[in-house]
């Protein structure tokens, strides 16, 4: 029986792989390798559907689609908390892209720190490609960090398996000549750039990340100095979770009663991932709530932000606001930055982080730029 699901499994990783590649995604053929290799129907036993039910392996009506999902390019959540998902095994497709893009060498003793364990499936394509003692990886969440150690040793890995808050890295093995984080960033930690080694051209220590909602590539370039750009495409991934950093907030207080005025954002731009990619990184935590046409895209939209600024587009193009700093002004500068500059996607920014100053520019350091607060 255990032979028969592994032979399957083996077989349905190579048709995965196969369709990967046709995509575009998977490329590498050693990274093809250890995605053939490593199995992740071990990672992942279980996940909940959007229903929340739990699709397991354990349970005799739910194993065949089990089987299925964990073969298929889909994330899975794998962990909630409260109900909310707190852990999920990411799309393959995107780790494949985001592995490719680590540019790791093979050989050369590169040590990788991941952040956000998770399942540990991850873990083990970077163990299978770097070796074990190559690969530290650190979640904050204590079952988690005891499956995932349990499952790679049950499909024959042993990466360094730690608990912790990954905002801090983790100093004992560094310096790491590659950290790659699997949980969304607001800012760069200041650690991960401390614990990057020193090095020229690829041998520069790197750290790719989802910065907002796209993924962010830098390289160490002095002591607390740290530049890179982002990559094309979308990157949606859980928050990082550190201390009291401020989330999506819990209740939505009343809307803005006041004088409407109006704005230069057509209701249409809030649909338009480009746009959506520069306000995930100037206005990280925002709720946003849309009114929708019968073609799915938004006529009006309320928007709450944390620190209870609250704005209201309405449907006649006008909009009102609330709070202590005016949201939507902050949105409006970063629309017409947006449209002066043809609508650029991820891949036209960059990051420069200088000591404790973080800022995100478009086309060239020195141009358009948005400093980013720090959780
Ligand atoms: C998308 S999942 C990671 C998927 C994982 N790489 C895998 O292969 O299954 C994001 C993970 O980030 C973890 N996380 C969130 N905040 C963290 C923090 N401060 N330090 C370390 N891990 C964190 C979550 O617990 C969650 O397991």
């Amino acid at each position: 029986m255990t032979t028969h699901l592994a032979e399957a499994a083996a077989a349905r990783r190579a048709e995965l792989v196969q369709s990967l590649a046709a995509s575009g995604d998977l490329t590498d053929p050693a990274w093809q390798a250890a995605f053939e290799r490593v199995p992740r129907h071990v990672f992942v036993p279980y996940f909940y559907d959007h229903t929340g039910r739990r699709i397991s392996a354990y349970e005799a009506e739910t194993r065949d689609q089990w089987f299925d999902a964990v073969h298929e390019d889909r994330a899975l959540v794998t962990h909630r908390t409260d109900g909310a998902a707190t852990s999920s095994s990411s799309q393959p497709s995107l780790m494949a892209t985001m592995l490719e893009a680590l540019r790791v060498e093979d050989g050369v003793g590169m040590k990788v720190l991941e952040i956000g364990t998770g399942t540990g499936y991850n873990a083990a394509l970077l163990a299978h490609r770097l070796g074990n003692g190559s690969v530290v990886t650190v979640d904050t969440e204590p079952d988690l960090v005891t499956a995932a150690r349990a499952r790679l040793t049950e499909a024959g890995y042993e990466p360094h398996v730690l608990l912790a808050d990954g905002t801090y890295g983790h100093p004992d093995l560094a310096p790491y000549h590659r950290i790659i984080a699997t949980c969304r960033i607001d800012s760069v930690p200041p650690a991960w750039v401390r614990q990057l080694a020193y090095g020229t051209g690829t041998d520069a220590g790197q750290i790719l990340a989802p910065l907002g909602n796209a993924l962010v590539r830098i390289h160490r370039t002095g002591p607390l100095q740290a530049e890179g750009r982002f990559l094309p495409g979308g990157a949606y991934f859980m928050p990082l979770r550190h201390g009291t950093t401020a989330g999506v907030p819990t209740r939505r207080p009343a809307l803005p009663t006041g004088q409407a005025r109006p704005t230069d954002i057509p209701a249409s731009a809030l649909a338009d991932n480009a746009y959506r990619f520069l306000v995930s990184v100037i206005e990280p935590h925002l709720d946003w709530q849309y009114d929708l046409d019968d073609t799915g895209k938004p006529t009006a939209a309320r928007v709450w932000s944390p620190d209870g600024a609250i704005a209201a587009l309405h449907p006649d193009g006008t909009v009102t606001e609330t709070g202590p700093h005016s949201l939507w002004s902050r949105l409006e500068d970063a629309y017409r930055t947006f449209t002066e500059h043809e609508e650029p996607g991820p891949e036209r920014y960059g990051l420069t982080i200088d000591n404790d100053v973080q800022r995100v520019w478009l086309d060239a350091p020195g141009g358009p730029g948005w400093e980013l607060r720090r959780g």
